[in-house]
């Protein structure tokens, strides 16, 4: 049975207070959860990382940043750099949010910087990608993803698979008025996707782990996490009270579970 991932990026939500209040929870929660058959991750505010990184240690729990600048130091400012989020010891750092794409005008070619850097700086780097509602709409999902794939990774060495993960979240699907992707439309993605990263890796690009994300919800969260491509789940709003999240992870593992058993019997 395959690893699955599940996480979630808590966006400009949540105090510091807040989300150590909900790390705490959610650790307490998911003890009994076997982290060699799931990993789990968190992504706050910049704000509360230094104090999420004191209860994250035991490493139950990932943490990450959502966003880095690819430079080490220098007049950039309002930006935080790989030897700063180095010095907190986070495990990961996500790049191109959809956010960080279509509100902060982010290029692919920018993202492709930050990629390398975090890698290079030991970082395991969430590249997260997706097509909007109108390049879906003219039949171009497959080359927008592939664009982003291949500018994103341009120039990074296959060595560094094993830190390389990558979110598919449709634009037309994430937030309040996002609308889910249904677990066929995720499944044909998530399959051009690998095979992308086949193409730029090789055989061992199969190996990154591609998670889904865009209004995860207790309604698809079953369906989707047992689709052959896709690896795990990156949960926005569904995922932002401890308990829901908690529970949401049991029945999607449980639903692969089954899946998986029937496959082998
Ligand atoms: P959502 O957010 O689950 O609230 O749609 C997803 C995301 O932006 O990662």
């Amino acid at each position: 049975m395959k690893k699955l991932y599940f996480g979630s990026n808590l966006k400009m939500y949540k105090t510091i207070r807040e989300t150590t209040e909900y790390l705490q929870e959610l650790i307490r929660r998911t003890e009994d959860l076997d982290r060699n058959e799931m990993e789990l991750f968190i992504i706050p505010s910049f704000t509360s990382l230094a104090d999420a990184a004191k209860i994250a240690r035991q490493k139950q729990l990932l943490l990450g940043a959502q966003n880095m600048c690819w430079e080490e130091q220098g007049q950039f400012t309002g930006e935080v750099s790989p030897i700063m989020l180095n010095e907190l010891g986070l495990d990961l750092v996500m790049i191109g949010h959809s956010e960080r794409r279509h509100v902060f005008l982010e290029t692919d070619a920018q993202e492709n910087q930050k990629v390398k850097s975090a890698l290079e700086h030991g970082m395991k780097t969430l590249l997260c990608i997706g097509e909007t509602g109108e390049q879906k709409q003219y039949g171009l999902s497959p080359e927008v993803l592939r664009t982003q794939l291949k500018i994103g990774f341009y120039g990074v060495s296959p060595e560094h698979i094993p830190n390389i993960w990558v979110a598919y979240e449709p634009v037309w699907s994430i937030g309040v008025n996002g609308i889910p992707a249904s677990s066929e439309y995720a499944e044909e993605m998530h399959k051009l996707i690998k095979e992308t990263l086949a193409e730029i890796f090789g055989e061992e690009g199969r190996k990154i782990p591609v998670l889904y994300g865009g209004s995860v919800s207790p309604q698809n969260a079953d369906e989707m996490i047992v689709k052959p491509s896709v690896d795990g789940l990156f949960v926005g709003r569904s995922a932002w009270e401890a308990g829901k999240f908690d529970a949401l992870i049991r029945s999607a593992m449980e639903a692969y579970k089954k899946v998986s058993t029937c496959m082998v019997g």
